[in-house]
């Protein structure tokens, strides 16, 4: 097996960093663009137990990263819940129906009952490691509370997130409610996929960003820090609050064993603030990708040599669908023929 992943994740010295992307699992790819297109919709291929774990690989097989991560998405939680959504064509997700008052938070489902209705995903796990047959690890994922709260306020997706924002203030106790409720369902779902196979699970916290220092404290890393508390011992965790640096120390103690970060700071401000306390994945700019192969391979090697040991190379967010595969497959073996300096 390759344990490069669980091998830095477990403090262990690798002769170079493991490298993944998130969203590699989707369009950048012409497999998967085939299964898609054979399907009516992408719920009905996130509950497809063979297509789902056959897109899970296809990265692995093509593009020969060092994990492979469940196909699914961060909003089964508030289907489970009771929120109905669709994928719409260039809009992106859309609810049938939001939370705008209390009894609709009355009415949300929680907990073990809940997250029983996302059995399809961990059916889908282990479809995925029969046919990984353990060539490198599986990664599961959830949305974080507060990332899946603001959709469910907010309906669809939002530049601002301003009606999940002004719902805190104007109901701080029931915001937190719906937080309660999220984050109980989150705990019973990433304990599922543990015990169905995951290796590792990543939580994210994609509108991070949309939040002050004290308000994202109170809402956000509250409940991220409930979910890491509330699963087995010795989970592998990832945490990725996407844009949250002015609540840096505070990511810094939760009990996670990696951060993953965007673009917007640098290798060497990130190291010297976070040292050796937590692992760090990151943080290409996924435009980079973009690039000539002689631009991919300096910037690449600049964040490979700046980070050095304790890292997963990845980039800053999702890998954009239009991504010239070409340019995913450079990044990907430039990371791969890297070597650090020996000691
Ligand atoms: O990383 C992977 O390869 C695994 C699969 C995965 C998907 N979504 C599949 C998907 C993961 C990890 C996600 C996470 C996710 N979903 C996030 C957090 C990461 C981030 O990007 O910030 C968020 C915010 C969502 C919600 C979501 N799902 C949006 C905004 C969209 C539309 C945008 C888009 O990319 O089309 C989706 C749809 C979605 N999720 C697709 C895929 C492959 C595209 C569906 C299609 O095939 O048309």
């Amino acid at each position: 097996m390759n344990r490069l992943l669980l091998d830095v994740l477990d403090g262990q010295q690798t002769e170079r960093p493991p490298v993944w992307l998130m969203r590699q699992a989707g369009r950048i790819l012409p497999q998967y663009r085939a299964v898609r297109a054979g399907l009516s919709s992408f719920k009905e291929l996130v509950k497809n137990t063979d297509k789902a774990a056959e897109v899970t690989i296809q990265p692995v097989d093509e593009l020969g990263v060092d994990a492979a991560i469940v196909f699914s998405d961060i909003l089964v939680i508030p289907e489970a819940m009771g929120l109905d959504y669709e994928l719409v064509k260039n809009t992106g997700p859309v609810f049938s129906r939001v939370i705008e008052n209390e009894k609709d938070i009355d009415q949300m489902g929680e907990g073990d009952a809940a997250a029983e209705k996302i059995d399809y995903v961990y059916d889908v796990i282990q479809e995925i490691n029969k046919r990984l047959e353990n060539r490198v690890p599986l990664i599961g994922f959830c949305g974080a509370p507060w990332t899946l709260f603001c959709y469910m306020l907010e309906g669809h997706g939002s530049k601002t997130f301003s009606k999940a924002r002004r719902f805190l203030y104007q109901h701080p106790e029931q915001s937190k409610r719906l937080l309660d409720k999220i984050t109980s369902v989150t705990i019973a779902y990433l304990t599922r996929q543990i015990q169905s196979g995951v290796d590792v699970v990543q939580i994210f916290d994609s509108w991070a960003g949309v939040l002050g220092h004290e308000k994202y404290n109170e809402f956000g890393l509250t409940y991220i820090r409930r979910i890491l508390e509330g699963l087995p011992e010795g989970t592998r965790s990832i945490v990725f609050s996407k844009g949250a640096y002015s609540s840096l120390d505070q990511l810094i103690d939760l009990p996670c064993t990696a951060l993953s970060f965007d673009w917007m700071r640098t290798a060497k401000e990130l190291t010297q603030k976070i040292g050796h306390k937590k692992v760090i994945q990151g943080n290409l700019d996924p435009c980079v990708l973009y690039g000539a192969p002689e631009v991919i391979e300096a910037e690449t090697k600049q964040i490979l040599s700046a980070f050095d040991r304790g890292h997963i190379m990845n980039l800053g967010h999702g890998v954009y669908p239009d991504t010239p595969l070409e340019g995913v497959r450079h990044f990907v073996n430039t990371v791969k023929s890297y070597r650090y300096d020996s000691i």
